[in-house]
């Protein structure tokens, strides 16, 4: 599949769930209202879905959420796909998770396939990560990383990059990644769904963070890549790999390869824009087979946007796009 703008598109990032266990503070409202059961596709919806964009040569498949392990039996869906691995068809299988389920879940997942999985961890601190998850147990996050390292999974640690919250702790994420081998990434705070802190206030450059960093670790250029936004570096002194999610300061659209899918059906062909494709619609039209699925999607991605418009200004008092990252999951 290739869009207007002659990108391949080999990734597709799937939300099995708006759901979470924790409220992260940038990421959801207190009080979030989640989905009534009945929008939400089943998980063998979402494994034919899936199976439609793999036959139209997609790589690459991400689950994520809100979280994707609280969903109900979502390991059933992931040994389906899991299935599907291969030289041809799909290359890889991946989770982007808060880590909180992994005890429960990591070698049923290394069963299935995969191989990597992204955690998201903004401090090492707990009461500071409580705060920030406003009520996680920091101890069941690591318990969780540390079960899927045991299980073979290599793991990158996520870390959104917060001016005044936890912009004092790279030094130690980047000691303690060392440590146990982990990579880690740092991203800048994007503009989805009405939170209760300022943005603004929040939002801090990762190129500052990189002059920062520089003056105690030696960052390598490296060509390695997943074909995803970062930008990695390798940090000398550890070895290990540090990248940088720029949407703010480096926009990195033009190189863009993935779609979003929600849990109710609905293809976002780009995280920051509205413009979408209810899929759900077409995948419960009676007699419609697989094929006229296909047909949806490929007219979906002629539709692609050139790029996101997120913008972080005082002057602009609301989000750039109006769902919250937890409905499409990053
Ligand atoms: P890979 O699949 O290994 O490339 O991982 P990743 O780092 O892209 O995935 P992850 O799920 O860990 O997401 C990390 C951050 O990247 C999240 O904040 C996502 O929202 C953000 N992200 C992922 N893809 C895109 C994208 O296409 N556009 C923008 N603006 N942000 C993205
Ligand atoms: N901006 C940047 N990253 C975010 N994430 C969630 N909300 C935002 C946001 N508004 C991150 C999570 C997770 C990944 C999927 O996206 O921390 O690591
Ligand atoms: Fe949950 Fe992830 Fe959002 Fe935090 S960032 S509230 S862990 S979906």
């Amino acid at each position: 599949m290739i869009d207007p703008f002659g990108r391949r598109i080999s990734y597709l990032r799937v939300s099995v769930t708006d759901r979470c266990d924790l409220r992260c503070t940038y990421c959801m409202a207190e009080d979030m209202t989640f989905l009534p059961k009945a929008q939400v596709l089943s998980l063998e919806e979402l494994e034919r879905l899936c199976g439609a964009f793999i036959d139209l040569g997609v790589q690459r498949i991400r689950l994520t959420g809100g979280e994707p392990l609280v969903r109900r039996d979502v390991m059933r869906l992931i040994g389906a796909l899991g299935a599907r691995l291969g030289p041809e068809g799909l290359r890889e299988l991946t989770l982007t998770t808060n880590g909180t389920q992994l005890t429960k879940h990591a070698e049923g997942l290394y069963a299935a396939g995969v191989r990597r999985i992204n955690v998201s961890l903004d401090s090492l601190d707990p009461a500071r990560f409580r705060a920030l998850t406003r009520w996680g147990d920091i101890n069941k996050t690591l318990d969780g990383i540390f079960a899927a390292k045991a299980a073979g999974l290599a793991v990158k640690i996520n870390a959104v990059a917060m001016k005044g919250v936890n912009e004092d702790e790279f030094d130690r994420l980047l000691i303690w990644c060392g440590e146990h081998g982990f990579d880690l990434t740092l991203i800048e705070t994007m503009p989805m769904g009405e939170i209760s802190e300022d943005r603004t206030d929040q939002y801090l450059p990762l190129s500052l963070v990189r002059n920062r960093l520089r003056a105690h670790w030696t960052l390598l250029d490296t060509d390695y890549a997943t074909g995803g936004p970062a930008r990695y570096m390798v940090v000398k002194e550890t070895g290990q790999r540090l990248g940088f999610i720029t949407p703010m300061t480096h926009n990195f659209c033009e190189s863009c390869n993935r779609v979003r899918l929600t849990c109710t059906g609905t293809l976002y062909m780009c995280l920051g824009q509205d413009d979408a494709a209810d899929l759900r619609t077409v995948l419960r039209q009676p007699g419609l087979g697989d094929a006229g699925l296909r047909d949806a999607i490929r007219e979906a991605i002629t539709r692609k946007p050139k790029g996101h418009d997120f913008v972080i200004d005082r002057r602009h008092s609301r989000p750039a796009v109006a769902r919250h990252m937890s409905l499409t999951g990053g």
